[in-house]
């Protein structure tokens, strides 16, 4: 994302990022400001995912000197709730990117090759500048990938940007990505996270309304997390701790702070050992906590 933005940057003579989502530790984008001068971040401004009047009226004051629009197409900001875009809001910055000059940039290190093999912008069919891959490009080989439209990246062809790193020539990383695409698309590997994962959400749904204790799930079949509301005693950290403790104790590990995904290798026992441990861990907080009683 950092090399995304350098390019941008290059490309428009422009300095403003204007970003949504979790980009990783840089020091442009990480929320935790620790040891990072003021200076690195001042130029960067956040908008709320699904908010396109938010955006718009940082356009509206900073637009002229905007040199990216970044965002995660689909909304899945760190320990909250993930979101499809709302009808009309990524063409909504589409739109506002173009109109003001600013290069549009998704951060697909999750969404692609796994909502799509082309990613949320093939679900969504909206198409940015720049795109930022990764992870299941590879199947967890270290290789990440800047790729867009030839106009906007020849600064790096020409000289003008340069971005390298001691790894960039790491072939295993290639030959992993190659040989990753190359069965995912032999074997549907996308069509089955969306069919076994859809039939894993939905009874996930089944279960969890059982429940009376806060939780929520969201996301879609290949992504999707488990998150507890906050209610009125303040006790919604304790259930979450607690819910995901118990998971541990039955031997299945999803991350409290971060969404889950379904991969190719879980099996029909996996997930039905993981439901049945997600009905128990739920069984759990509810006898422990009691009912739950919205916040306000
Ligand atoms: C959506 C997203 N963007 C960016 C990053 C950062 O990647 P890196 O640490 O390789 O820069 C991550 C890493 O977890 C991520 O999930």
């Amino acid at each position: 994302m950092t090399a995304a933005v350098r390019i941008a940057r290059a490309y428009t003579g422009r300095v403003k990022v204007i970003r949504c989502g979790f980009h990783g530790w840089h020091d442009w984008c990480v929320e935790v400001k620790g040891g990072i001068p003021k200076k690195l971040y001042e130029d960067v401004y956040e908008f709320r995912y699904n908010d396109l009047d938010q955006l718009e009226d940082l356009m509206k004051k900073h637009g002229d000197d905007v040199a990216a629009i970044t965002l995660t197409p689909f909304g899945h900001p760190l320990h909250e709730k993930m979101q499809e875009p709302a009808p009309g809001f990524l063409e909504g910055v589409r739109e506002l990117a173009t109109k003001y000059g600013a290069v549009l940039i998704f951060d697909e290190i999750r969404t692609c090759f796994r909502l799509r093999l082309g990613g949320a912008q093939e679900l969504y069919g909206v198409v940015p500048d720049l795109a930022v891959v990764g992870k299941g490009m590879a199947n967890g080989y270290a290789i990440a990938a800047v790729t867009g439209r030839a106009e906007v990246m020849k600064g790096i062809a020409e000289g003008e940007v340069f971005v390298s790193s001691t790894y960039f020539g790491n072939s295993d990383g290639y030959v992993a990505a190659l040989k990753t695409i190359e069965i995912m698309e032999r074997e549907d590997v996308i069509g089955n996270l969306w069919e076994k994962g859809g039939r894993f959400l939905e009874r996930l749904r089944g279960i969890i309304s059982k429940y009376n204790v806060g939780a929520e799930l969201s996301g879609v079949a290949p992504m999707y997390f488990i998150t507890f509301k906050r209610d009125r005693e303040g006790l919604f950290r304790q259930r979450r701790t607690d819910f995901y403790a118990q998971l541990i104790r039955r031997g299945v590990f999803l991350a409290p702070y971060h969404h889950g995904y379904i991969c190719y290798r879980h099996t029909e026992e996996d997930l039905e050992e993981a439901a049945r441990a997600i009905e128990e861990a739920l069984a759990y907080v509810s006898e422990k906590y009691g009912e739950f009683k919205e916040e306000g």
